[in-house]
């Protein structure tokens, strides 16, 4: 491809929300000068964000770079763990809550950071009883609940790696993902609650058991509270946790780990291939999520922060756990569903529990314009002072109705672009300097590089082109686990080996804000535009019928592609012929007549990975006529069928 821009500039957005003044007095970060401070020099940046840890050893050389490989405070000697915990134990955060479970039946327990503490030491040693040491891997296949946050400490309390895969995986992820790390403990659950459902996870375990030969023990956790699920008990393999923890001593030191030691692999399927195992290191990934948490999130002592995320995707690993821990922060962590049993669960929690700091995803979000603005109408949501977005482009209409319905019209909201590959947030605006704007998700995280650089690696000032960043950073991937070579050429290849490819799209505002505007495989090509989703979507879901939306390209003899749109209503809107004529012209009128879409298929939902975001490669194999490719990590595969019968009625005739 030529030097012409990767995406065209269809979506314009001009409305700006500033902090309001009392939020910014008490805000974190009241300076904007920390991004001039951080951008002369990044390594200076981190160093003195690391300064604010308690390290064993200091290092010797903050970063090490050879592109593309880098190594952050290098001879360091950390554990993170006595960062999350043992550091907290010497001042008033030791009798503070950690950890608010609640179950999706109402359940409710919490931990503070001295019982955490006790709770993670105790099970570290169970699982070195059995013949766990450091380097060694540990899946962990759980539902949420105290003892995944427990598990996950325990490993990398005595340097043990762990790799979790999200609860909502089949049998046949869980033992790909076991074998491919060569996993020698399982760490599981009998079971949990999923929307009135239980989960058996020991069963789906057993079904991924069959297919390891690596696995030498089993833990298996009772849900706690209510009745257990029965299941199996593999004898001399499968051993009860409580039982180990009755045993088990309180008494264990932190492993000495060097600042470049693996803390963790995470899988992600991404949108082709085998899923890659993301492996993240101990010091630079402490020092980035503990600094993006702090400034980000801008927590208070006694605020109650809640992540609505899974501990089995990036965000609950960064943003419920190590972060959060690491700044002190008491976290609300949620077994259920948004829906269960009502539609207004989150914002009835949001009311009981006076949570002040929300993070969310936006097909939450979209979801819940959906249901209907009555439903958070009906609770005090006044505890809340900033919320958060992370996962996909929130389109402008989404951030209007997240700011409107349940900030208030006064929260501020970060909307943070990152990935699994980036460890904690790159992109966003610091809530207490920063004015946002619909869409945008603003500027680079302090520290960080990016720019947007178009196929040939030349810089685009004015227009859309590809995301990069320019300069490591402490949290970033250091490979995927057992193919280095996959590493450099899925992120180092685009360009110059010393800038990382994310495989985003995006355009800057003259004041250098983001917005990202969606994954480059799904770029549509209209009569030699180039055209990302984000855009287009964002215009039909400023429709006020529309819930959400999705874009893909249909081979056109003439145009290269047409754009056919799959949407869904919000609660109330009737769907008729008029309604697909009115939304093509809502489409030409906000951003011209190249991105009026061919045909508008409305169904009940859109085929989304258990994570919500939405698959779009799904929707072009219906369009294309060709059997889905991988509906593994769909999370609802009922959904692909009925949007296949959908469309091949429409397209009949
Ligand atoms: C997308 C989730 C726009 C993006 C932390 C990225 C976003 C991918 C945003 C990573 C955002 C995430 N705005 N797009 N605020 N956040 N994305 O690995 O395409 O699950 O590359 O990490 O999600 O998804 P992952």
């Amino acid at each position: 491809m030529s030097s012409k821009a990767v995406f065209d500039d269809l979506l314009q957005e001009e409305r700006e929300f500033p902090p309001s003044p009392e939020f910014a007095a008490a805000a974190v970060v009241s300076d904007k000068a920390i991004y001039d401070r951080a951008a002369k020099d990044p390594v200076a940046f981190w160093e003195e964000m690391a300064k604010e840890l308690e390290w064993f050893a200091p290092w010797k050389e903050v970063m090490s770079w050879t592109p593309p490989d880098v190594k952050w405070f290098t001879g360091g000697k950390l554990n993170l763990t006595h960062n999350c915990l043992d550091r907290h134990l010497k001042t008033a955060t030791r009798n503070k809550a950690a950890l608010i479970w609640e179950g999706e039946n109402f359940e409710t327990r919490t931990m503070t950071y001295q019982q955490l503490h006790t709770e993670v030491c105790k099970f570290a040693n169970a699982i070195r009883s059995l013949g766990v040491a450091k380097g060694d891997r540990v899946a962990i296949y759980m539902p949420m609940m105290i003892e995944a946050v427990v598990a996950m400490l325990a490993c990398a309390r005595i340097g043990a790696i762990h790799s979790i895969v999200f609860g909502g995986f089949s049998p046949e992820s869980l033992s790909d993902r076991i074998n491919d790390a060569e996993a020698k403990l399982l760490i599981t659950a009998d079971g949990g609650w999923r929307r009135g459902n239980v989960l058996r996870l020991k069963d789906e375990a057993d079904k991924a058991l069959a297919k390891c030969t690596c696995i030498e023990n089993v833990v298996v956790v009772k849900r706690p509270l209510g009745e257990p699920f029965p299941c199996h008990i593999k004898e001399g393999r499968d051993h009860w946790y409580h039982r180990l923890m009755a045993d088990a001593s309180p008494d264990c030191p932190p492993e000495t780990m060097d600042a470049e030691d693996p803390l963790y692999i995470l899988y992600t399927s991404g949108t082709t291939g085998k899923p890659k195992g993301i492996v993240h290191t101990t010091g630079g990934y402490s020092v980035g999520t503990y600094a993006t948490t702090k400034y980000v999130f801008d927590l208070k002592p006694e605020d109650v922060y809640w992540c609505t995320a899974d501990v089995g995707w990036v965000t609950g690993h960064s943003y419920i756990v190590y972060g959060p821990l690491q700044c002190g922060a008491t976290n609300l962590i949620f077994e259920g569903a948004p829906n269960w049993p009502e539609n207004d669960r989150f914002w009835e929690m949001v009311a009981r529990h006076r949570v002040n700091v929300f993070y969310t995803a936006p097909t939450a979000i979209r979801a819940f314009m959906k249901w209907g603005d009555d439903l958070p109408a009906k609770h005090d949501l006044s505890s809340l002072r900033l919320l958060g977005s992370v996962g996909e482009p929130i389109n402008p209409e989404a951030w209007m109705w997240y700011h409107e319905h349940i900030g208030g019209g006064t929260c501020p909201i970060v909307d943070t672009w990152w990935q699994t590959e980036t460890g904690g947030i790159m992109i966003t605006t610091l809530p207490g300097v920063c004015t946002a704007k619909p869409g945008y998700a603003g500027l680079p995280f302090p520290g960080i590089q990016a720019t947007i650089l178009n196929e040939a690696g030349e810089e685009v000032t004015g227009g859309t082109g590809l995301l990069a960043i320019t300069h490591p950073w402490p949290s970033m991937l250091r490979t995927i686990w057992g193919d280095h070579d996959r590493y450099v050429s899925t992120y180092f290849s685009k360009w110059d080996k010393s800038v990382y490819f994310p495989g985003d799209g995006a355009k800057r505002d003259a004041k250098g804000n983001f917005m990202i505007l969606g994954r480059v495989d799904d770029v549509l090509n209209v009569s030699g535009h180039r055209i990302g989703t984000m855009e287009v979507e964002s215009a039909l879901v400023d429709h006020p019928a529309v819930a959400e939306a999705a874009v893909i390209g249909k081979k056109h003899d003439i145009k290269g592609q047409s754009i056919v749109a799959f949407v869904t209503l919000k609660g109330g809107a009737t769907r008729s012929e008029k309604t697909e004529s009115d939304l093509k012209q809502h489409v030409v009128e906000k951003i011209g007549a190249i991105a009026r879409p061919e045909a508008i298929i409305i169904g009940g939902d859109l085929p989304k990975t258990r994570s919500g975001k939405i698959m779009r490669r799904l929707l072009r194999d219906i369009v294309e006529g060709r059997t889905a490719s991988d509906t593994t990590t769909l999370a609802d595969p009922s959904v692909f069928e009925e949007i296949r019968e959908m469309y091949e009625e429409k397209f009949k005739s």
